[in-house]
C-alpha cells in the first residue's frame, strides 16, 4: 500500500472519533471525515452495495481526491471501509477523480477512474486520463503497467483536460464505457468505448453532441435501459438561462431516447433531474430485483466550505428508484426507508389560512411527511416551513393559479452558497397537490406527484429547529401524516 493511502486510512480512523454525531445525517451517507463530493463507483459486489465517494479526509474543502469507500445492504445503514485509493501514482497524482466499479466474471471488483495530473506549465489545468484498479471489495490495486485511456484514444480536437467521469457496465458480449470530453470544435460530448476484458478499450462512437448548448461541460455520464427507452443521465456545468423547467449554474439533467440498430443513441427528450437547490453528479446501479437506483451528490457543487468549522462537509442524496412513464423521468425514495418509519400520526381535512400553523406532535428533523393538499378555489399560496425556529426556516411553497413550486433556503443557515431558492411548475390534473417530504438533519427532499418532480435543498440550521408550520392564502384543506424516521439501528 503507497504511504499517501496509508496515512489517509490512519488518519480517517482516528479523526472521524472526532465527529460529533449530531453533525451526521441519520441515513443519508457523509463522509467519514472531511470532504464528500461525487458518488462513485456505485455497484453490487459479492451481495452488498459498495458506494466509494470523492474525498478528501484533511478537510472539509475539495483537495486532492481520494476514494472514501462504504458498504451496505439496504442503501440507508452504510458502514465505512477504508478509504480506497489516494493519489499515489505519477498519473494521478493530483486527484483520483470520478469513476464507477462492478464485479467481474473472477470475483473480482473492478474500478475505473480518472487520474489527474496537474500541467507543469498551466498549473491550472490537469491532464486527465482513464485507469484501472482491481480490488477484492477492501484493498485496491492499481494497474499501473497500462497507459488507461488517454487523449491519443480520442477522436481529433478531444481536451486532454477535460475527458474525466468512466462508467462502465457489462453487456452481452463484453463491456461498455461512456466517459465525458470536451471538444475544441464540437463543444462537450459523451463518447463511448468498448472492450472484450473491461480493460483495454476500443473507441466505439460519441454517444451524443451538446448540440443545443446546454452548459460548457459535460460531466459524470451513467447510461442505461429502462423501461423500455435508454436513458443517459449528465451533469451540466455553468448552464446559462433560468426557466421553470433548467436552472442556471451546474444540474443534472437526463435524456431519454432509444438505442437505433446500429447502437447509437437518439435523444427524444431532456428533463432537470431534480428541482431543488441540491443535487448532482448522480449515478445508478441495479437492485437484485432489478429496480435502478440512482444517488447524487446532494449539494450544489458551486460552494465554498473556507472558514466551515465542522468536521465533515458534503453528504449522498436518498437513493431514488427511477422509471419513465410518457417519456419522463420519475423518481420515488427508495421502498427501503419504509422500514425505518415509526410512530405515524395523521390529521386529515386540516383548515390551513394566512396563520402559520402547527400541528401536536408534527416536529422534528428527521421524518417522512405525506402531504395531500387541497387548495380552495381562492388559495394563493401553500407554504410549508420546516427546520424553523421562529423566523428561520426552510421553506416549500406552491401557487395553485400558477403551478410555480419553490424551495427556498434564504431563512435557514447555509454553509457557503449563494444559491438560495429554485421554482418549477406542476399542475396536478386534479388541482390537489401531493408531497413526500424527507427530512434528515440537514437537508430536504420533496417529491412531488409521485416523484414527477422532485426538489433537494441543504441547510445547516441549529438542529434545535424542530418546528413545522403550514398555511394557506386564501384557504385549503390538507391531509398530512407524519412519520418518525427511526436511528435506533443505525
Ligand atoms: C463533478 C466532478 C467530476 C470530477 C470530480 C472531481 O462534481 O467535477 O467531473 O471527476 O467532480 O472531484
Amino acid at each position: 500500500m503507497s504511504k499517501h493511502l496509508a496515512r489517509a486510512r490512519a488518519y480517517e480512523e482516528t479523526a472521524e472519533r472526532s465527529v460529533p454525531p449530531e453533525e451526521r445525517p441519520v441515513f443519508h451517507l457523509s463522509p467519514r471525515i472531511g470532504w464528500l463530493n461525487d458518488p462513485n463507483g456505485f455497484s453490487r459486489y459479492r451481495g452488498e452495495y459498495h458506494l466509494f465517494y470523492q474525498y478528501y479526509p484533511y478537510d472539509t474543502r475539495w483537495g486532492p481526491m481520494h476514494w472514501g469507500h462504504a458498504v451496505s445492504t439496504d442503501l440507508l445503514r452504510w458502514k465505512y471501509l477504508p478509504a480506497a485509493m489516494a493519489p499515489d501514482q505519477p498519473y494521478d497524482k493530483d486527484g483520483c477523480f470520478s469513476g464507477s466499479a462492478l464485479e467481474l466474471p473472477d470475483g473480482k471488483q473492478l474500478i475505473w477512474y480518472t487520474g489527474v495530473l496537474k500541467d507543469q506549465a498551466e498549473q491550472q489545468k490537469g491532464f486527465q486520463t482513464q485507469h484501472a484498479a482491481i480490488g477484492d471489495g477492501i484493498d485496491y490495486q492499481k494497474v499501473t503497467d497500462d497507459p488507461g485511456l488517454t487523449v491519443k484514444d480520442l477522436p481529433e480536437g478531444a481536451d486532454p483536460y477535460e475527458f474525466r467521469d468512466p462508467n462502465i457496465r457489462m453487456e452481452e458480449d463484453g463491456y461498455a464505457l461512456v466517459v465525458s470530453n470536451l471538444n475544441r470544435v464540437h463543444g462537450t460530448q459523451i463518447l463511448q468505448f468498448r472492450s472484450k476484458d473491461g480493460l483495454d478499450w476500443t473507441f466505439d462512437r460519441v454517444l451524443i453532441e451538446n448540440q443545443d448548448c446546454i452548459g460548457r461541460m459535460w460531466e459524470c455520464p451513467d447510461y442505461f435501459p429502462l423501461d423500455g427507452k435508454q436513458v443517459l443521465l449528465i451533469s451540466a456545468m455553468d448552464m446559462q438561462e433560468e426557466t421553470p423547467d433548467f436552472h442556471r449554474g451546474n444540474n443534472t439533467l437526463c435524456m431519454i431516447g432509444d438505442m437505433t440498430e446500429n447502437g447509437s443513441f437518439q435523444r427524444s427528450t431532456l428533463q432537470t433531474v431534480d428541482h431543488g437547490t441540491d443535487f448532482y453528479a448522480a449515478q445508478t446501479v441495479l437492485s437484485p430485483d432489478g429496480r435502478r437506483i440512482m444517488i447524487g451528490w446532494m449539494q450544489n457543487p458551486a460552494v465554498d466550505t473556507s472558514g466551515c468549522s465542522r468536521k465533515i462537509f458534503g453528504q449522498m442524496s436518498l437513493p431514488r428508484e427511477l422509471s419513465v412513464r410518457n417519456g419522463k423521468l420519475i423518481q420515488s425514495p427508495i421502498r427501503e426507508l419504509e422500514q425505518l418509519r415509526s410512530e405515524g400520526t395523521s390529521y386529515s381535512d386540516v383548515r390551513l389560512d394566512e396563520e402559520d400553523r402547527s400541528l401536536p406532535k408534527i416536529r422534528g428533523r428527521v421524518l417522512d411527511l405525506e402531504i395531500l393538499l387541497k387548495p380552495e378555489e381562492s388559495c394563493q399560496t401553500f407554504r410549508c416551513r420546516f427546520a424553523r425556529a421562529g423566523e428561520q426556516f426552510t421553506e416549500l411553497s406552491w401557487q395553485p393559479k400558477t403551478g410555480i413550486l419553490t424551495i427556498d433556503r434564504s431563512k435557514a443557515e447555509t454553509i457557503g452558497t449563494e444559491v438560495m431558492m429554485r421554482q418549477t411548475k406542476v399542475c396536478p390534473e386534479d388541482g390537489n397537490l401531493r408531497i413526500r417530504l424527507i427530512l434528515d438533519r440537514t437537508s430536504a427532499e420533496a417529491f412531488v406527484e409521485e416523484g414527477r418532480s422532485v426538489m433537494t435543498t441543504t441547510f445547516y440550521t441549529q438542529p434545535e429547529a424542530e418546528e413545522i408550520t403550514f398555511s394557506a392564502e386564501g384557504g385549503a384543506r390538507m391531509d398530512i401524516t407524519a412519520y418518525r424516521l427511526c436511528s435506533r439501528d443505525i
